[in-house]
């Protein structure tokens, strides 16, 4: 038996099977560097996806993993009963990096955390219970993030908050044709008039959006969605909750935050996956009243973890030094440029959309619009096979999700592509 087949029989032996692989063989990977993963059996594969947006600067970066190797020996817990200076580094950088008035942070260990935090400074603040969220929208695996996230796949044993409502979301590809971008807009701020208006007391805490849907399949909204939707929100009493968490750090290109391409100012954001480059870190960041609002003592044992936020410090410098998010609205360019052009080409293609380095080919049955969720899943393998690691998503789970490292080279943009290509001819 292979040395792959070895470990995955050990796998499902003790591992629940709820975390389940990619893949029709599941890579059993050995170890990575930069744009590359090797498996078990030494096959090299560039990797397009990056552990789901997580591998920010390429993996096991040598800058990054010194300065985690040396915090490490200095210096490896605290929890917040004693202060570390490194946090505070990280949080001035965070209030730095973020639009407006952003200052004040709250650090945990992933996403679901972050969004956490960010619901219970809202309610505090706001005196108010009910979130809104959006429909085909993400927000992790906590009892509330699941709550929140509006895929019946990722909502396990009846998950429900009575405090949470989903409205339409801005999905201009499985819109009625008919609408015009501008009347799908008006169609998202009625739905949540309506919302509001019928299912609460007319006062909300929050409303919570990702300012480009990740899991969803990287539904990218109208450049006037954000500032339609919002008088409404502040009208019944909300804060705005942009959920970076994929987003963030440069992703999108040209900007640190993805919100900022739709010039809206959100008062609490949430940050995870890219921001340390593989780290696990959440980090909640807020208006000064949103966060002081959060009043008492809550404790996150892990939160602010001296290595994690070497990691993140490291990783947001060399951000800043490389110029990364400028990077990943050139690149991005490019790599946006040749799957406009598969869209034209392959009748199963049926829209190629995205941002930066944040790019989604949704697949259905040619000749209409029926999603075709085994398509992009023999896709996610042809690509495998032919040496490349791509991620798939959506609500029909029939979206190619193409995400590399913001340090992306031009080469490896071709690279990539070139095989993309070819595995699209494979699954013709
Ligand atoms: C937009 C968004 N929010 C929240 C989460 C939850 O993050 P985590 O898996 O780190 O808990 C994710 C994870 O994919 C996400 O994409």
């Amino acid at each position: 038996m292979s040395v792959a087949n070895q470990v995955l029989e050990r796998y499902e032996r003790v591992i629940f099977p709820a975390a389940k692989p990619y893949h029709e063989a599941p890579l059993v990977v050995s170890h990575a560097k930069d744009q590359y993963v090797w498996d078990v059996d030494d096959r090299r594969y560039l990797d397009f996806f990056g552990g789901v947006l997580t591998i920010s600067c390429g993996h096991c970066n040598d800058e990054i993993t010194q300065r985690v190797a040396n915090q490490l020996r200095t210096l490896q817990h605290t929890t917040t009963l004693y202060v570390n200076e490194i946090m505070v580094q990280v949080a001035e950088k965070v209030a730095e990096l973020t639009p407006g008035r952003l200052e004040k942070c709250y650090f945990t260990n992933s996403g679901s955390e972050a969004i956490e935090t960010a619901i219970l400074a809202a309610r505090m603040y706001t005196g108010n219970s009910t979130v809104i969220a959006l429909r085909h929208g993400y927000s992790g695996r906590t009892l509330q993030a699941m709550s929140l996230t509006a895929h019946s796949n990722w909502r396990l044993g009846n998950v429900v908050d009575a405090n949470v409502r989903h409205v339409r979301n801005p999905y201009q590809y499985r819109a009625p044709e008919w609408l015009s971008e501008d009347e799908l807009v008006e169609l998202c701020v009625e739905d949540l008039e309506e919302t509001i208006a019928t299912t609460t007391q007319g006062k909300i805490a929050a409303f919570l959006a990702e300012p480009i849907q990740g899991v969803g399949g990287f539904v990218t909204p109208p450049k006037s969605y954000f500032e339609r939707i919002l008088p409404i929100v502040r009208k019944a009493g909300g804060v705005f909750i942009a959920d970076e968490i994929q987003t963030g750090w440069g992703r999108t290109g040209g900007k640190w935050c993805g919100i900022e391409h739709w010039g809206v100012q959100p008062d609490i954001m949430t940050f995870a996956k890219g921001m340390a480059n593989g780290s696990p870190i959440g980090c909640t960041v807020a208006i000064p009243e949103v966060a002081d609002a959060l009043a008492g003592s809550t404790f996150s044992t892990f939160g602010g973890n001296p290595v994690t936020m070497a990691s993140a410090l490291a990783t947001i410098e060399y951000m800043e030094e490389h110029d990364l998010p400028t990077n990943a609205a050139v690149r991005g360019a490019r790599l946006s440029e040749r799957l406009e052009e598969f869209a034209q080409e392959f009748n199963f293609v049926g829209e190629a959309r995205g941002m930066g380095l944040m790019q989604g080919l949704e697949l259905v049955k040619p000749g209409g619009k029926e999603p075709d969720p085994a398509r992009a899943n023999a896709m996610i393998d042809a690509a495998k096979s032919r040496g490349l690691l791509i991620g798939k998503g959506g609500l029909y789970n029939n979206v190619l999700r193409i995400a590399p490292h913001l340090n992306v080279s031009a080469q490896d943009i071709e690279t990539g592509c070139d095989i993309i290509a070819q595995a699209l001819v494979d699954i013709s």
